[in-house]
Formats: C-alpha cells, sequence, structure tokens
C-alpha cells in the first residue's frame, strides 16, 4: 500500500487494512510519501513494485495531493497487480461482463444485498453519485445479465433535477453523496433497503477524537421506513476491506498459475 500525505481518514483507512490483512496472514507493507512527493517520483516506486514479486497486489490510496495526477498513476498499476481495480483496463472489462479485479466497495455493496437476502436481481436500484471508486463501477455490475445483478439501475448526480422523486422509486437506493442527511426519510419509500456510503467526520465534544462519523442518510428516520439500512461506521467499510483481501489472494492466484505457465 502506498499513501501519500496524512490526510486522516487515509491514515484509518490504511491501518485498518493493513490490520486486517496481518490477521488474515496475508503479507503488507505500508509505503507512506511525504505530501510534496513529486509524481514522478510516486510513478518511479510504482515502476518498482510493479516488478517485485514479492507484491502480488498494489494499492495507491486516494484522494492524492492535488499536485499529483490521479488517473496517471492508476493507469501506471500493472492491471495484473491492481487489487482496487481501478485501472482502466479493469474498469472496461467490469463494464464488458468480464471482470478480472472488482473496485472493493461496489463488490462489497453487491456481497451485502446478496448475503442478506436483498439480490438486486429485477429490482430497481437508484444509485446517488457517479465516482469512479464507487457509482459508476456499481452501475455496472449491476446492469450485467448474471446471477446477484440483472438490475434497472438509475445514476443520480449532481446535474440530476428532483432528485427526491426518483429516489422515492427505489427497491434499492445506494448512497454515496458524501454529505451528512443528503438523503432524509421523505425520500425514500416504506420498505426500502438503504445502502449508506457516506463517511463523513462531523464534530463531537463528547469524543475524545472531536468527531464521529456519520453517513449520507438521516439513519435514525430512514431505519423505521425501511427492510434494511447500513449503518455507519460498521455496514459499507469493513465489507470493502473484506472485498480488497479477497482481490489480493486472486491475484496471488494469477501470479501462481502464471508462473506455472512461464
Ligand atoms: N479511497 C477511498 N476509497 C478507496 C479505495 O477503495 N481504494 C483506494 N485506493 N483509495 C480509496
Amino acid at each position: 500500500m502506498v499513501r501519500v500525505g496524512e490526510d486522516p481518514a487515509s491514515v484509518s483507512y490504511v491501518r485498518s487494512k493493513s490490520k486486517v490483512s496481518e490477521e488474515l496472514g496475508i503479507y503488507s507493507e505500508t509505503i507512506v510519501l511525504a505530501d510534496n512527493t513529486s509524481e514522478e517520483a510516486l510513478l518511479t516506486l510504482i515502476a518498482k513494485l510493479n516488478n517485485d514479486p514479492q507484491f502480488h497486489g498494489i494499492l495507491v490510496q486516494l484522494p492524492l495531493p492535488r499536485h499529483i495526477n490521479t488517473d496517471k498513476v492508476l493507469n501506471a498499476i500493472k492491471p495484473e497487480k491492481d487489487v482496487d481495480g481501478f485501472h482502466p483496463m479493469n474498469a472496461g472489462k467490469l463494464l464488458n461482463g468480464e471482470p478480472l479485479f472488482i473496485p472493493c466497495t461496489p463488490h462489497g455493496i453487491q456481497e451485502l444485498l446478496i448475503r442478506s437476502g436483498n439480490s438486486p436481481e429485477g429490482k430497481h436500484v437508484v444509485i446517488c453519485g457517479r465516482s469512479n471508486l464507487v457509482g459508476k463501477p456499481l452501475m455496472a455490475m449491476l446492469i450485467q445479465k448474471r446471477k446477484g445483478a440483472n438490475a434497472t439501475v438509475t445514476m443520480c448526480h449532481t446535474g440530476t433535477r428532483n432528485l427526491a422523486s426518483l429516489t422515492r422509486q427505489a427497491d434499492i437506493l445506494v448512497v454515496a453523496m458524501g454529505r451528512p442527511k443528503a438523503i432524509t426519510a421523505d425520500m425514500v419509500k416504506n420498505g426500502v433497503v438503504v445502502i449508506d456510503v457516506g463517511v463523513n467526520r462531523v464534530p463531537d465534544k463528547t469524543r475524545k477524537s472531536g468527531f464521529r462519523l456519520v453517513g449520507d442518510t438521516d439513519f435514525e428516520a430512514i431505519e423505521r421506513k425501511a427492510k434494511a439500512i447500513t449503518p455507519v461506521p460498521g455496514g459499507v467499510g469493513p465489507m470493502t476491506v473484506t472485498m480488497l483481501m479477497a482481490n489480493v489472494v486472486k491475484a496471488a492466484e494469477l501470479w501462481s498459475v502464471g508462473s506455472q505457465k512461464s
């Protein structure tokens, strides 16, 4: 894992990925670079890791500092080691219905839905947020004609007019907007299944840290109307880490098949 700078959320995410990999017996190293590291230095490091047989997977924690071109960095990771599934080749394969590495958060959301008895098959899934990390890959996954997918998907974003009229139609509502209480109880129908992807820090003097984490939905109010809703923290976050570990195992298996061939 490569982390550039000291963004507190990134520090926390990388720490939890490192902890879980250790618990599972997956060897990992975290390389921390200074906030002012050049794009060139980061690309040089990735080139080195691409060719290092000690590592089956490479993860560059996002967001990167503004002076670094994120697309250029994600493009530089060898697709066979791209355990985040963010390389354009992996994004394209996912859209075409022939996935190699699936991005961890949307993959975790799909598993949550299937394993909780809320398969998206035939359902109207409304996704709020069109990021390359969550919204777009989730849409690509759920429109596929396959088990655990085959949904009708509506993608809402900052250009969407009358958001509430669309969210009220959702059988399954996925919210990745990055804003506390962006979705309120009047915006959902009775019996909806809500996946809250938001992780927002709000000031809280009663906590030692001075903040607490909340999602993008009004959890307490929606809980009374919904069939199910994921909590923040403890809902989507741990699933993201779990699916990352699954991708690392897959990368190691791919490598061992490849090395036996050569
Ligand atoms: N930042 C927020 N989510 C993610 C993720 O899944 N992977 C990486 N690399 N960075 C992130």
